[in-house]
């Protein structure tokens, strides 16, 4: 396994759209590790394809069932599967109520901002063995899974926000990258 280098915004591969994967091979296996050994390296929960430069459309995401938007543990709800691979992710379905979120992102590191999206989304995937897959996600797994989705189709969390916020941000993310 090997630990891939972050692209930082305003990269543009991180604003393309990022293609379909047509076959699930032994490179698109060892990306998906690569990735997932990538996120737990640099403390993310969630990875896009296109952030280490790679613009397919393939997530990692390892976030725990029973975790709210606030970070916080929900009781009497199981954690779950907490480990995501999915390809060709895509949002069948959303919820008509809304939850926010403190969002980041390892491409605009150091940068936080609250941000709302649907509190349920439903996710058709195909997982690293081939397999079409459907599930319901919620709490910190529903805002972590549409971020991730927004990442291939070149969109970041920050794109919620104003335009003056959205370059502060990451402006602010330039500068602590120069600081590394
Ligand atoms: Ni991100």
């Amino acid at each position: 396994m090997t630990i891939l280098t972050i692209l930082i915004a305003p990269n543009p591969i991180l604003r393309k759209k990022a293609q379909p994967v047509a076959m699930i091979d032994e490179s698109i296996k060892k990306l998906l590790k690569d990735m997932e050994e990538t996120m737990h390296a640099e403390n993310g929960i969630g990875l896009a394809a296109p952030q280490i430069g790679v613009s397919k459309q393939v997530l990692v995401m390892n976030v725990p069932a029973n975790v709210d938007v606030d970070g916080e543990l929900i009781e009497g709800l199981s954690a779950g599967p907490d480990l995501f691979f999915m390809i060709n992710p895509e949002i069948i379905n959303k919820s008509d109520e809304f939850a926010t979120c403190q969002e980041g992102c390892l491409s605009v590191p150091k940068q936080y901002a609250e941000i709302t999206r649907p509190a349920t989304v439903w996710v058709r995937y195909i997982d690293e063995n081939g397999e079409i897959l459907e599930h319901e996600f919620n709490y910190l797994q529903s805002a972590c899974v549409q971020h991730e989705i927004d990442h291939l189709n070149g969109k970041l969390f920050v794109d919620y926000l104003s335009t003056m916020k959205r370059d502060m941000l990451i402006r602010k993310a330039q500068k602590v990258l120069h600081q590394l």
